[in-house]
């Protein structure tokens, strides 16, 4: 998505900078996820699951990225590429139903999380951002929903998984909108 007609980031208030960038800072971890995923899965069908959510991942990603200031970005980056890669690997070494299960929990975050900036956005009003934000939390649920079809019977160990993957993101949000 083209960020040209954006208004520049600096205009930002200081609320919508901060979820701007946790938004930055989440994508950063999915396109992570993605990658740790392919770094370990051997599963031609896992693989092109995730070498078409990680095109997707990428876009998002680089719309932050070319619009936000750098002083804007989290200084924790570092950590989110870990975390995501240590998201994605872990769920990959236990399988498809790892991956299936962890990506759904993780989206289902990620939607709610998008969902949570519509009225701010309304207010501060700038179309074209309404409007890659509306798109990016679409595809969230896309990818949520595909990787919900193909979760069935979950053991009680990748339940637990699936929490500390959702409670994770909702911690790591946090810190990422202040740092
Ligand atoms: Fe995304
Ligand atoms: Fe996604």
């Amino acid at each position: 998505m083209n960020t040209a007609s954006l208004q520049s980031a600096s205009t930002l208030p200081t609320h919508l900078a901060g979820e701007m960038r946790s938004n930055h800072a989440g994508e950063t971890g999915a396109v992570w996820i993605y990658k740790g995923v392919l770094a370990i899965s051997r599963d031609a069908e896992v693989r092109a699951f995730a070498e078409h959510h990680l095109a997707t991942e990428e876009t998002h990603l680089s719309f932050f990225e070319d619009w936000l200031t750098s002083r804007q970005k989290s200084l924790l980056l570092p950590l989110w590429r870990v975390s995501g890669f240590v998201l994605g690997a872990v769920s990959a070494l236990g399988g498809r139903s790892w991956v299936y299960a962890s990506i759904e929990a993780v989206e289902t975050f990620v939607v709610k999380h998008y969902e949570s900036q519509y009225a701010a956005l309304e207010s501060f009003g700038d179309a074209t951002l309404m409007a890659a934000i509306y798109q990016f939390c679409n595809d969230e649920a896309d990818h949520r929903d595909e990787a919900g079809d193909e979760v069935q019977g979950q053991s009680g160990l990748l339940k637990a998984w699936c929490w500390v993957v959702g409670a994770g993101s909702e911690q790591a949000v946090k810190i990422a909108r202040r740092i």
